[in-house]
């Protein structure tokens, strides 16, 4: 039987790797979560007024879309240095739970008011988003303090 032992992973043997590698995913979901926080506060009416929620979307889903992509990618990376840590630590397990409901909403609630900007459902919208994604954020802050 194959089993996977995480000391043959080359982000454990190169002293830098898994430094590097969490620069690249602090660097990408600050830029997936800042794309998405900027048509949050164009839709709470806080920022960016001369934009339309709609127009602000569409200039941002790259970059939504390419540091979503690029985070997931560098967390499983990270993740695979000692999954069995990893996948027992309950703040780890919260924080990923989070994601997929903030991704969900993402893709659903908060696009779909966005496109249509109307007022009143954006404040709501907006903030619901903000909240959302500040547990993913804190999740993987203090997992490393449980
Ligand atoms: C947009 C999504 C994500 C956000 C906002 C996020 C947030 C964070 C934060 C704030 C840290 C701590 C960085 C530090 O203190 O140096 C971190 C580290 C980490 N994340 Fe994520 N993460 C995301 C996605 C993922 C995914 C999908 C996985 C894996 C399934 C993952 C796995 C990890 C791992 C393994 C670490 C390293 C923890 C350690 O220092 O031992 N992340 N993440």
């Amino acid at each position: 039987m194959l089993v996977y032992d995480p000391l043959t992973n080359p982000l454990n043997q190169i002293e830098w790797a898994f430094g590097a590698l969490e620069c690249i995913h602090i660097a990408s979901f600050a830029v997936a979560i800042g794309s998405i926080a900027m048509v949050d506060f164009r839709l709470m009416g806080l920022g960016l007024k001369n934009l339309r929620s709609s127009d602000l979307l569409r200039t941002t889903t790259f970059w939504t879309l390419g540091g979503l992509t690029t985070a997931i990618t560098s967390g499983l990376l990270l993740f695979s240095t000692d999954p069995e840590r990893y996948s027992r630590n309950e703040v780890f397990r919260l924080k990923l739970i989070c994601l997929v409901i903030a991704i969900i909403y993402n893709y659903t609630v908060h696009r779909m008011v966005a496109r249509r900007g109307s007022a009143g459902a954006g404040v709501i919208a907006g903030a619901m988003s903000l909240l959302l994604w500040v547990p993913v954020i804190f999740g993987g802050l203090f997992y490393a303090f449980t």
